[in-house]
């Protein structure tokens, strides 16, 4: 069995591919969310938004990838994101890694992050 200790984040979300796979999941999340889905659909070039996407995964979990977007609070100004997106949101992403079958404490420290940067999501 794999130690929590032991291993980085980014090796036990499956490294590149790992992350790829779950990030896939998490736009299909987004894209069947009734709360979020409109955000999704008018996005220009997903394929893009995808690859930033799992850059920023990657490399926020200690991985060796560069992320090559913007930050959060540019990416997300002028979005007027509210709460209960933020939280449908993450809500998706808790789903997307149970169905790519990370453990609990792994999705725990995946909330912590996520949870951590509300303050550059949400009505900036
Ligand atoms: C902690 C939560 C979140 C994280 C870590 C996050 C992360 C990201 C990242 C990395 C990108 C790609 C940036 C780029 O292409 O340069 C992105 C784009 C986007 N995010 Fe978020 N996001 C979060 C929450 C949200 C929420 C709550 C919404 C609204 C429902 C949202 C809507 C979008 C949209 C629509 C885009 C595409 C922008 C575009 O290129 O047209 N995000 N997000």
């Amino acid at each position: 069995m794999q130690s929590t200790s032991a291993t980085t984040l980014y090796e036990r979300l499956g490294s590149h591919d790992g992350i790829t796979r779950i990030t896939r999941e998490l736009i299909k999340n987004h894209l069947n969310n009734p709360l979020v889905n409109i955000r999704y659909q008018n996005v220009e070039n997903m394929d893009r938004v995808e690859q930033r996407v799992v850059e920023f995964f990657c490399a926020g979990a200690g991985g060796p990838e560069t992320y090559s977007g913007q930050d959060m609070l540019a990416t997300h100004r002028g979005m007027n994101v509210s709460e209960q997106e933020f939280i449908t949101v993450i809500d998706d992403a808790m789903s997307a890694l149970e169905t790519c079958g990370i453990d609990t404490p792994t999705r725990n420290e995946v909330l912590a992050i996520l949870w951590s940067l509300k303050g550059e999501v949400i009505r900036v």
